[in-house]
């Protein structure tokens, strides 16, 4: 396996470019890495709409998308026709979800009917069993479940390409250590934490004003601030269980430098931006970059890999 360069450690998350549409453009706006998807086998429509609401109070985002998308096969043709034989400007991530149509139990076949589609369009792959909006399937992040999901990627990958698991922020510390024990056996390049939250605590919103419904009767997943501490905790945990052998992308509540240096400094290499991009505006990223670059100056190192997991530098 080739080892990928970041030029920096800001990546736009999952569920942004849900198609790659857009997978030429992204290092134009200062990311060093993107990450497309999510992607189903099967093109789907997703839930009805309306399907994502900004809480303005809470810089926080209510989404319950469900994977729309044009499946795998469509986002292999555009990638095709974007990339044939054109060098890469930044590491395109692909993130792999499980078509709504498809039993749990078939699970497997599905994730890896999108891989052997995709799998010489992306540098690495994630295989997102932690969206809230697909019914179920948040159970395959269960040992059972994952382990059979990643053997099948596995075999089919031989080795040549970096497969992750994006994990979601209400996992019990029990779950996310068990799931640590599948990542090492199947030989993971990492995790990604986490995905949006289903918990509607410590909310200052209390009514959707679209639909008149008390937030905790809206399904769907919450982005943006009142993720980021729970996320940071899960990373945390999980670079301390696994000792800062086990790559981490930290993800979750991210709008400035300093939000992004707790991920890093609580053991995330790399980090994605996802709501607080949509609040602040393309010129985030490269504020935060800025931001990063001076923590670095102020404290004399010359590389965030310097800073990872690095508690006391926070
Ligand atoms: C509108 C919206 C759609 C999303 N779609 C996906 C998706 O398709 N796949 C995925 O893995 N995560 C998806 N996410 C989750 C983000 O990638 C990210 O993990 C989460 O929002 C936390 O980061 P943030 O607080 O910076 O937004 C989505 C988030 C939002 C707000």
């Amino acid at each position: 396996m080739t080892p990928l360069l970041f030029k920096n450690p800001v990546g736009l998350a999952a569920g942004f470019d849900k198609n790659g549409k857009a997978s030429g453009i992204w290092s134009s706006f200062g990311f060093g890495f993107a990450e497309l998807g999510t992607v189903t086998l099967l093109a789907q429509p997703g839930n009805p709409r309306p399907r994502l609401f900004r809480l303005p109070m809470d810089k926080a985002a209510l989404n319950r998308m469900g994977f729309n998308n044009d499946g795998a096969q469509v986002m292999s043709s555009k990638l095709e026709a974007t990339w044939q034989g054109r060098p890469r400007l930044i590491p395109i991530g692909i993130n792999l979800g499980k078509s709504k149509v498809t039993p749990l139990s078939d699970a497997p076949s599905d994730y890896l009917g999108s891989f052997r589609l995709l799998k010489e369009w992306g540098d690495y792959f994630v295989v997102n069993v932690s969206s809230p909006n697909t019914p179920g399937l948040r159970s395959l992040q269960d040992a059972p479940q994952l382990s059979a999901i990643l053997s099948a990627l596995q075999s089919e990958n031989q080795g040549h390409k970096p497969i992750l698991v994006k994990i979601a922020p209400d996992l019990e510390w029990d779950a996310i250590a068990n799931l640590l024990e599948v990542a090492s056996k199947h030989q993971l390049a990492g995790i990604i934490a986490t995905n949006t939250t289903i918990s509607r605590e410590g909310l200052k919103t209390e009514t959707i004003s679209q639909t008149g419904n008390p937030i905790t009767e809206e399904a769907g997943g919450i982005s943006g601030t009142p993720v980021r501490q729970r996320s940071t905790e899960v990373i945390r945990f999980i670079w301390r269980e696994t000792k800062g052998q086990l790559p981490i992308i930290g993800v979750g509540g991210i709008f400035t430098a300093d939000d992004a240096w707790e991920k890093i400094t609580a053991g995330a290499s790399l980090i994605q931006v996802y709501t607080g991009w949509m609040y602040e505006g393309p010129w985030m990223v490269r504020r935060i970059l800025e931001g990063l670059l001076q923590k670095l100056h102020e404290r004399g190192l010359t590389n965030i890999s310097e800073a990872v997991g690095k508690q006391e530098l926070s």
